[in-house]
């Protein structure tokens, strides 16, 4: 637990730093390569604050490992003993194109469970944490455990690439179901966004680690589920398609996905 609290702080300022990165970024030209294809970007800002986050981790905790987004920790194929699981910047293409509804995000994890999660939505200031057992927190206040509200009974956040997935009447009956779908384009807030009941689901086609770890552990912490589509666990060294919801959301949902696609 001390640990932890000596970590936080650090992560905090740390956090804060990488925001400034970020925003002063916005007086230069960034510059934007595409990685696999014209909507899979990143940028100098990306590759600036992993590396930020790695010199400071390799300085005050040489012993730890780091799986970043930008090339950190790729060809890991445990999460034994304390990893820091780091997406520089979420929501690229928001960041590129609208500077704003992007986030910073880190977590810790420790023999593959997850200890504390950082999600910090820049352009708001409003810096999501959440400590194993113990809650998550907006700006260090306290967030209440969610309410358990049904998919008839709210918004949800469903990923572009599932909604248009060819022959998937699944996420469309979803959709249908809710009270209306959204889309914000950062997986990191559209799962903070479902931790403070303003949405009841986010839903993510192919989430890396980096996208998921933060969030999960702030979700868990208020009393959602967090789990692949089918269901099953969430496996951090690989990509999930995945759903986060109040538990009566994740029953509708997963339901959904057992019983209508074949
Ligand atoms: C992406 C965003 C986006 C999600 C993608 C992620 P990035 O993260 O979270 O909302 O749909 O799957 O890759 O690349 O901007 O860090
Ligand atoms: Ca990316
Ligand atoms: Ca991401
Ligand atoms: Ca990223």
């Amino acid at each position: 637990m001390e640990q932890i609290e000596k970590r936080d702080h650090l992560i905090k300022e740390w956090i804060k730093e990488a925001a400034a990165i970020s925003k002063n970024s916005f007086n230069n030209e960034l510059i934007v390569q595409e990685k696999t294809n014209r909507t899979d970007l990143v940028t100098n800002i990306d590759k600036e604050i992993e590396q930020f986050f790695i010199q400071k981790i390799n300085r005050y905790f040489p012993e730890e490992r780091v799986l970043g987004e930008e090339g950190s920790g790729h060809q890991m194929t445990d999460l034994k003993g304390i990893v820091w699981i780091i997406d520089p910047i979420d929501g690229t293409l928001n960041f590129v194109n609208q500077q704003n509804d992007f986030a910073i995000m880190i977590s810790i994890y420790e023999d593959g469970v997850g200890q504390s999660g950082y999600i910090y939505d820049v352009m708001r200031d409003e810096l999501y944490t959440a400590y194993k057992g113990q809650g998550a927190y907006l700006n260090d206040q306290k967030l209440p455990r969610v309410e358990d509200k049904a998919l008839g009974q709210g918004l949800v956040a469903i990923s572009y690439r599932l909604m248009s997935k060819e022959n998937n009447e699944a996420a469309k009956k979803i959709g249908k179901t809710s009270s209306g779908v959204r889309m914000i384009g950062s997986a990191g807030l559209e799962t903070v966004h479902v931790a403070t009941g303003r949405l009841v689901a986010y839903l993510g086609a192919s989430l890396a680690p980096w996208d998921i770890a933060a969030g999960k552990i702030i979700a868990e912490e208020v009393g959602l589920l967090y789990t692949q589509l089918d269901g099953q666990p969430i496996d951090l060294l690989n990509k999930n398609a995945t759903i986060v919801a109040t538990p009566a959301v994740h029953k509708e949902v997963t339901d959904i996905y057992r019983n209508e696609i074949k």
